[in-house]
């Protein structure tokens, strides 16, 4: 125990007497980096290894060496930190403002970009002969991508082999208050909820329908159309952040919006509350579980309760807990092309998405060649108007992928496989290979799980 507490004290020093020198080269700011939670060596030597040879194409703190003021090397120089950080700012991502873990995402980029050779880029490595990651550099960073998922992301229960997956099991279950469940379980399907009665939550998240309305627009109250798709509320409890564009923090906060939301439930809470005081028998059941009685806070508790319970386990996390013949070979073959084209690097996690806002089209220009620009496709931008943004959307979970069409922000494509084809067309910048596209429909269709023991979409 103490040799080990004097190692760590030594690779801080280390750490430390490195910076001022590290800065001169690179970018990471001594201040910035010092705020990064180093309390163990691989993590310490992977900040190192990052801030030397990544951190100055991505982060805007960058201290930029004397040729880069130079034309012709300016423009390039200024187009990879644009691009670079817009892709991946490893100063926010080191740093997670809320003092949360580096993001599941950022580890699998950071491992994908690794295991394929891509980073740093062949051009830039043609003139700094040393930028390349050396064996033991590439190590390390895999070492610590390892050591943060073991002690933040790896779930009870994965089998072995997968406990360094980019994706993760589903948790059998979720332990909560089952009367708020209950009573979630009613106010979500309640019709109440809106102006006229005529819509519950249920009725654009259809539990049948794989939680959404397989409709490219929702309609609201009066047959009124909304301008984005739907996504599902399964899983939903597993995402960080609420809404396309991230707007709501948790699914309480997301609960007080359509109720409000003049397009959709077209109500309020007053008016809602009122008529919910009427119904005698509800009240007292509501009342028994929470005292201070009907309000905004505790109907968007109840419901966001009962929606962390939406969960849908399949063949494939069975596969995962190690049962090897969960899923075909097709299918298994089709995890691993997912995984080795890199669609891991952002649909990660336990719902495979749903863990950060990317852009829809690093290759090419999604939205232009769909045409008809609206106000929706400005994605994160919306809520922080950072130009970073501009065009992120929070990554869609792929869970019950098949039966939660039409696909993307604004449902424009109905079939799973022109999805696919579109995301290694903006995503990946290629066209797959046909019995590549097919393996992986087909482990998206292994996706689609069971909810309180029932197939979906049956
Ligand atoms: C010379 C600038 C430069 C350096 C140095 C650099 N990158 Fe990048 N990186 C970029 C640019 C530009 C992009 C976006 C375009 C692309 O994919 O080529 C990018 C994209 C990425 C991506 C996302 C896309 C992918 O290919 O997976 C990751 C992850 C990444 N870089 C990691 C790293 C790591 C890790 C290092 C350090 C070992 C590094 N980068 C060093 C410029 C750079
Ligand atoms: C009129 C149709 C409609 C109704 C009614 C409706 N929603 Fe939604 N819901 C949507 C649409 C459309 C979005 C996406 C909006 C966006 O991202 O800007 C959404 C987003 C969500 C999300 C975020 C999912 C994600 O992946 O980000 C959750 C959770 C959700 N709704 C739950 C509810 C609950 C709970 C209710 C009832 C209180 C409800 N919805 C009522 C259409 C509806
Ligand atoms: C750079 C991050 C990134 C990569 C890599 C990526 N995706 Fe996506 N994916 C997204 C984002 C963001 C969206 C939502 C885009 C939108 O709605 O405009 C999305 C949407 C999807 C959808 C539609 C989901 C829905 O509910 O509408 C599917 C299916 C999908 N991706 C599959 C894949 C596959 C398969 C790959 C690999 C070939 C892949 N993705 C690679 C970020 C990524």
């Amino acid at each position: 125990m103490k040799s080990k507490l004097v190692i760590v004290l030594i690779v801080l020093v280390l750490v430390a007497l490195a910076l001022p020198v590290s800065n001169l080269v690179v970018g990471l700011p001594s201040n910035s980096l010092t705020k990064a939670k180093v309390d163990d060596a691989t993590t310490a030597k992977a900040l190192m290894i990052i801030g030397q040879k990544c951190a100055n194409c991505h982060s805007t703190e960058v201290v930029r060496p004397f040729y880069a003021s130079l034309p012709p090397a300016k423009g390039i120089v200024e187009r990879d930190i644009r691009v670079g950080t817009r892709e991946l700012n490893y100063l926010e991502a080191l740093l997670p403002s809320d003092n949360q873990p580096v993001s599941e995402v950022v580890l699998a980029k950071t491992e994908h970009a690794i295991q394929v050779g891509s980073m740093p880029p062949t051009p830039y490595l043609m003139l700094h002969w040393n930028g390349a990651l050396s064996g033991a550099e590439k190590q390390a960073l895999l070492d610590w991508v390892r050591a943060v998922r073991a002690k933040h992301y790896v779930v009870a229960g994965v089998a072995p082999q997968f406990q360094n997956d980019p994706v993760q099991p589903l948790p059998e279950k979720v332990d909560l208050d089952a009367r708020k469940v209950a009573l979630g379980d009613k106010l979500y399907h309640d019709k109440r909820l809106s102006k006229d009665n005529s819509l519950a939550c249920a009725g654009c998240h259809d539990l049948a329908k794989g939680g959404t309305d397989q409709q490219q627009y929702s309609k609201g109250v009066g047959g009124q159309l909304g301008g984005i798709n739907a996504p599902t509320t399964f899983n939903a409890g597993f995402q960080f952040k609420q809404f396309w564009d991230g707007r709501a923090a948790t699914l309480e906060e997301q609960a007080d919006g359509p109720p409000n939301n003049p397009i959709e439930m077209a109500s309020n809470w007053p008016e809602i509350i009122g008529k919910l005081k009427q119904d005698a028998e509800f009240t007292k059941e509501f009342t028994a579980v929470y005292p201070e009685g009907f309000s905004k806070e505790t109907i968007t508790s109840a419901i966001a309760t009962f929606e962390r319970t939406l969960l849908t386990p399949s063949r494939f996390d069975k596969f995962l807990r190690g049962q090897a013949d969960a899923l075909t070979a097709d299918e298994k073959r089709g995890y691993e092309l997912f995984k080795s084209h890199g669609c891991a690097t952002c649909h990660a996690g336990k719902i495979l998405g749903g863990q950060s806002f990317e852009l829809m089209s690093r290759h090419g220009d999604y939205i232009a060649d769909r045409g008809n620009r609206t106000d929706a496709d400005l994605g994160r931008y919306s809520v922080t108007k950072r130009e970073d943004d501009r065009g992120k959307f929070k990554v869609p979970t792929l869970r019950n992928i098949a039966i939660t069409f039409p696909y993307f922000h604004d449902g424009t494509v109905k079939e799973l496989k022109q999805a696919v084809e579109y995301m290694a067309k903006y995503q990946l910048g290629k066209t797959l290979a046909a019995a590549d596209t097919d393996a992986m429909l087909k482990f998206l269709h292994a996706l689609t799980g069971e909810y309180n023991g029932k197939p979906l979409g049956k």
